[in-house]
């Protein structure tokens, strides 16, 4: 094998290995904090825009109702795309007999503005992180 080749060969290899990394890193990376059951301000956030927009179909806490699905359950297996793509674009279900329908949130400033806090909060919903009603603030240090 050539220098170059070599040289070709190591910087292909340290670049998938980034890509992999941090790839990784994004998983492992909460959209959220919880600290003591206290979150942070884009969680809550996150909570008040669900209990406007959601709510009344998904039930308290995301947990679900017999018309919409339980949210802490999906999140488990669907990824964040998913869930913004059906939030943005809503979702008819053709499978069943039922005529359930979500609604398309994406003209919808309210929800659209804040979608990754509503996201980090079903997240933190999901992993068990936070537990039902509403929840604490951290508090933020006063300025001085
Ligand atoms: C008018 C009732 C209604 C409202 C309001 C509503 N949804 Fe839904 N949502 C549904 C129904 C019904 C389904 C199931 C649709 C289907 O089966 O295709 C659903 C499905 C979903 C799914 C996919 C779940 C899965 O397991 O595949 C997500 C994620 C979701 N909704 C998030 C939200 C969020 C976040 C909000 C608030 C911004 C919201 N929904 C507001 C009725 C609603």
């Amino acid at each position: 094998m050539s220098t170059r080749n070599l040289i070709v060969g190591i910087s292909v290899l340290a670049i998938g290995s980034l890509v992999a990394f941090s790839s990784y890193a994004e998983d492992a990376d909460k959209p959220y904090v919880v600290i003591d059951g206290k979150v942070d301000q884009a969680t809550y956030n996150g909570y008040r825009r669900y209990g406007d927009a959601c709510l009344r179909c998904h039930g308290p806490d995301a947990g679900g109702s017999s018309y919409a699905p339980d949210l802490t359950e999906s999140l488990k297996h669907m990824t964040k795309e998913e869930v913004e793509g059906t939030i943005i674009n809503g979702r008819k279900n053709v499978t069943t007999s039922q005529d359930n329908v979500m609604p398309s949130f994406g003209e919808v400033e309210d929800v659209v503005l804040y979608i990754d806090d509503i996201y980090g909060y079903l997240k933190a919903r999901s992993d068990g992180a936070l537990g039902r009603g509403r929840p604490q603030r951290i508090p933020v240090p006063p300025k001085n």
